[in-house]
């Protein structure tokens, strides 16, 4: 589901939990092929009006876009307009091929998801390296739902931070792997204030629509507590992404079983926290050909025309 109508479903958890009768909401889903009898039978177990309710968006947060279109049919049907006018602009747009129509995997769905997760944009200049990028998806992908980290190393300037926002630029590893989001913290070197604020920063943008507004954490053991919550009540599946890690004390902060993706110049920076690793090497210095791309690209010529010196320039880059 789009991270947009899954935030208006949570906007408006509220109101719908305390409104509506579940049974005719969920037959007119069950026609619509998006609710399963199993999944109708596990709301009907729940003692209370509310609880039904409660159960019911659920499991609708871990679906769809289909699913959220059926269910404000469904409101919109069954006596609730109120309720679905608050829904009405959550409605995910219908794209052709199911938003898988760009070539190279940068779909709106991903530019909604990165963009709300912070994630980096690709430098005006910018060269493909299909095969770190695979392997960095490749890490992710075995992560599967456990919790677990995945860490991208390599020397100051080899390209972890580019490489890492670009495995994100992929609707499908988002969507079967990554629900829930992806959250990017650029940390760098911090001292334990400096954390703090991140934490804190980090906090208030997962908030960023809660009904209650709360007060920041006031120390990093708080802050700790509020994320963890955070990602398993509200984030379920979704990447925490830590670029540009330095010590690995700052890791304790995030060791709350989740999915975490972590760019480091240390390999070892992982050590010290529990779960599933991989890693992901990325080596130093581009391959002489990509030098001499990125050289044409930056002087708005074809690689054939670069004169001979060119060579000598991206060698003496290195
Ligand atoms: N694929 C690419 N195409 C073009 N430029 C790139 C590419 N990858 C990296 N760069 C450029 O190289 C520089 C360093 O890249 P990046 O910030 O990703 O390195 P890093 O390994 O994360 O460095 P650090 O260890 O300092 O965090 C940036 O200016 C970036 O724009
Ligand atoms: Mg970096």
């Amino acid at each position: 589901m789009d991270v947009k109508s899954r935030n208006y479903l949570l906007m408006n958890r509220q109101a719908l939990e305390k409104d509506i009768k579940t049974s005719y909401i969920m037959d007119r889903m069950i026609s619509d092929e998006v609710l399963t009898l199993q999944e109708e039978e596990k709301v009907k177990q729940q003692n209370t009006q509310k609880e039904r309710a409660a159960m019911l968006i659920n499991i609708i947060l871990k679906k769809d876009n289909n699913s959220y279109r059926s269910f404000y049919n469904a409101l919109l049907h069954e006596g609730y307009r109120d309720l679905a006018a608050l829904l009405q602009d959550g409605i995910p747009a219908i794209s052709s091929g199911s938003g898988k129509s760009s070539m190279d995997g940068m779909t709106s769905y991903v530019k909604t998801v990165l963009c709300e997760g912070g994630v980096p944009q690709r430098p005006v200049v910018f060269v493909t390296r299909p095969k770190l990028v695979d392997a960095i998806k490749e890490k992710l992908c075995c992560l599967g739902s456990d919790p677990g980290w995945v860490t991208v190393y390599g020397m100051a300037g080899c390209g972890k931070t580019v490489l890492t926002a670009e495995a994100l630029r992929d609707h499908q590893l988002l969507e079967d792997y990554f629900p829930g989001g992806v959250h990017w913290i650029s940390v760098g070197k911090q001292d334990k204030a400096g954390l703090l604020i991140k934490l804190q920063n980090l906090c208030s943008r997962l908030e960023h629509d809660s009904t209650l507004s709360q007060r920041p954490p006031l120390n990093i053991e708080e802050a700790k507590d509020r994320l963890r919550l955070l990602m398993l009540r509200k984030y379920p599946r979704s990447l925490l992404i830590l670029d540009d890690i330095w010590d690995s004390w700052v890791l304790k902060a995030f060791d709350n079983q989740c999915q975490v993706l972590i760019t480091s110049r240390d390999r070892s920076v992982t050590d010290a926290v529990a779960g599933n690793k991989y890693e992901v090497h990325v080596e130093s210095g581009l391959a002489h050909e990509k030098g001499l791309e990125i050289l044409s690209l930056f002087v708005n010529m074809k690689i054939s025309e670069l004169p001979e010196q060119a060579n000598c320039l991206v060698r003496e880059c290195k």
